[in-house]
């Protein structure tokens, strides 16, 4: 059965803890400057409806560390851009490639694809979910912090794509997290509805409350791909949200941050707490690529 990772669910958490072992082996090996090309002529086919530093070049340079090879699309170029249908897209690549990365601005788009494809569905990013950048950073937290059963995560700002795969992780993981919005933007309510029965999660509108007694504090801007149209009402909104001193004043004294990043510092982040932690979040986009070659691995030739 071919297995898609279209969202944190996907997967099982004895898989998540197998990819994990496998990424950090990875990470070491890549230190030691040991080629593994478990890959080797595999191709993954990228299709992007919208930008990417992160995700592109780590899945592409993941795959070609890996001894395979990646193509990268935008929809504007596809037939996609002039009515061609994603079951058949998703027909006839599965006929070129091994693989398929889409980062879109919507969910169904990942799940149809997932539906037709016969080679695995990975999202790279959607209006809904961002599972790689979130199961990566599990591994980053546990990287710095030890096992993730015994943290509490604090998530301050836009209930987007992030903070709904982070509910995902945290019900994977069984881990405290705390969500804090501003009312109205609130993460996905069915997720949160579900989440709320482990008895893990919760969700408030005063950041100060969400960071009292967390490890781990995580942001991401206020202002996602695709949304523009409401930022200017967003940036008054989501002032007392920003990651600051006086907010990380509250916060335990060993607290780390974190940020999936691009970041816009002065709204979502002050400069001075992104430059305090610049090592723990450039660490955590480094971990991208590890986590996601031990993914490519796993759902290309284990699972
Ligand atoms: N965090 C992340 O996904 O970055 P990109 O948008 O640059 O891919
Ligand atoms: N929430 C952000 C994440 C960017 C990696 C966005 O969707 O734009």
């Amino acid at each position: 059965m071919i297995r898609h990772f279209t969202k944190l669910l996907d997967i099982k958490e004895n898989e998540a803890r197998s990819i994990f072992r496998r990424a950090k082996e990875l990470k070491e090996l890549r230190k030691r400057e040991v080629c593994v090309k478990t890959l080797q002529n595999k191709i993954l086919a990228m299709i992007f409806e919208k930008a990417s530093t992160r995700t592109r070049v780590s899945f592409e340079v993941g795959m070609k560390e890996l001894g395979g090879d990646a193509i990268v699309m935008n929809t504007q170029d596809m037939q996609l851009s002039r009515g061609e249908l994603l079951k058949d897209t998703a027909r006839v690549l599965s006929r070129y490639v091994h693989g398929i990365m889409i980062r879109t601005f919507s969910q169904t788009v990942v799940d149809e694809l997932a539906e037709w494809s016969l080679v695995p569905v990975i999202n790279g990013l959607s209006d809904k979910y961002h599972p790689c950048q979130v199961l990566s950073d599990i591994f980053t937290i546990e990287e710095i912090k030890g096992d993730i059963e015994n943290l509490h995560v604090a998530y301050v700002g836009d209930g987007n794509n992030v903070a709904n795969s982070l509910i995902e992780a945290s019900i994977l993981f069984h881990f405290r997290l705390t969500i804090a919005s501003p009312q109205g933007f609130f993460p996905d309510v069915d997720l949160t509805e579900r989440a709320k029965k482990t008895g893990l999660f919760q969700i408030t509108t005063d950041p100060e409350k969400a960071v009292m007694d967390a490890d781990v504090i995580y942001t991401d801007v206020w202002v996602s791909m695709g949304q523009e149209k409401d930022a200017s009402r967003k940036k008054r909104l989501f002032e007392p949200y920003r990651v600051d001193d006086s907010l990380l004043k509250k916060a335990k004294k060993d607290t780390v941050v974190l940020h999936c990043l691009p970041a816009k510092r002065g709204e979502e982040i002050t400069d001075e707490v992104f430059e305090r932690f610049q090592d723990v979040i450039f660490t955590q986009a480094e971990n991208r690529l590890h986590v996601q070659k031990s993914l490519l691995e796993w759902l290309m030739i284990k699972a």
